[in-house]
């Protein structure tokens, strides 16, 4: 076994999380190097574990290092928006007693330069999975300038993201993410304790993995599932995905669906889908944030499905 190129955030919490769970399936959504999935199945001696991935080198390495649990960990590769509507429909929902994604890149992705995931990598490429269509070199090369200004804005919140844009279609073809970034430096926002570069490699990620749009729509399958007993731990590190987690669990939540405009109530105030066990996302703790920094901007929000 290789040395383990990624630390697992908010490992305690996730572990504090799962604690009770006695038996049954638990689905890790985002598998990547299997620190998170190793200690659930460590910890929760008579569970099953799914565990997903889209990165084949991810896959490998995990295979290999979860071999140990047996046929107590099945690994699945796919993007999970789609990898978890197979599952819901192989297994039935009240089984399923606990999911973790880990939303975003692994340490690994961003240190193998090859992959493009760094502003010094030699080519422009940010797929987690190798296969997929669409790349960096697509969206930064092909993408009409008022989509480029969108994702600049939005994903990456660059205030000057007109000017970026511009500039990108001005000075393209790009070959490599060090060109895009060495061109852009100027125009990147200065003071702050990370590289210029670093919110347009982040945009630029956003839209070629589409991380939104897989966030919301494994939310949403777990929403329709009717997933009884299952409780559902999201950690995010960008403020857009925690504010989508946030907001679906509010609407989890409510009992009382009716328009805010109502009178008075008319859907029968049953439609909770369980309840929020935190209130205000767990973050790393000072101990973790010393020893791993990818910690200091991860957030865990976790729900407990069932009307109890
Ligand atoms: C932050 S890492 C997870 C690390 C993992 N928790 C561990 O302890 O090693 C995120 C992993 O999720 C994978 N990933 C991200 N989005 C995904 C998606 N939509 N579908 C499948 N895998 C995804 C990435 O390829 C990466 O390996």
């Amino acid at each position: 076994m290789q040395n383990i190129p990624h630390i697992p955030v908010l490992y305690r919490e996730v572990v504090e999380a799962f604690s009770d769970i006695e038996s049954g399936i638990v689905i890790d959504c985002t598998m990547g190097y299997g620190g998170h999935s190793s200690m659930i199945l460590e910890k929760n001696p008579n569970i099953t574990l799914i565990a997903i991935d889209q990165d084949q080198t991810a896959i490998d390495f995990s295979r290999e290092r979860l071999a140990k649990y047996g046929d107590r960990v099945s690994i699945r590769k796919g993007r999970f928006s789609n990898v978890i509507k197979e599952i819901l429909e192989e297994v039935d929902a009240s089984e399923i007693k606990g999911l973790l994604a880990d939303i975003g890149v692994s340490s690994l992705q961003l240190d193998q330069k090859e992959r493009g995931f760094s502003y010094e990598s030699q080519t422009l490429d940010m797929r987690m999975d190798k296969e997929a269509p669409l790349s960096a070199s697509s969206v930064v090369n092909e993408y009409s300038q008022s989509e480029l200004e969108h994702i600049l804005l939005e994903y990456g919140e660059l205030r000057n993201y007109k000017k970026i844009a511009s500039k990108i279609v001005q000075n393209r073809p790009f070959s490599s993410a060090k060109e895009l970034s060495d061109t852009l430096k100027s125009e990147m926002p200065r003071g702050k304790k990370i590289h210029p570069a670093t919110l347009l490699m982040q945009a630029i990620r956003i839209e070629v993995n589409d991380e939104l749009g897989e966030l919301k729509s494994l939310l949403h399958s777990l929403r329709d599932a009717n997933l009884n007993a299952a409780k559902i731990a999201i950690i995010s590190f960008h403020s857009l995905e925690d504010r989508i987690v946030k907001q679906e669990f509010a609407k989890w939540s409510k009992s009382c669906i009716c328009p805010s405009e109502a009178f008075r109530c008319e859907c029968g105030n049953n439609h909770s889908l369980g309840k929020i066990l935190t209130k205000k996302p767990l973050m790393a703790q000072d101990d973790e944030l010393k020893e791993n920094v990818r910690s200091r901007s991860a957030k865990m929000r976790i729900f407990q499905m069932g009307k109890k």
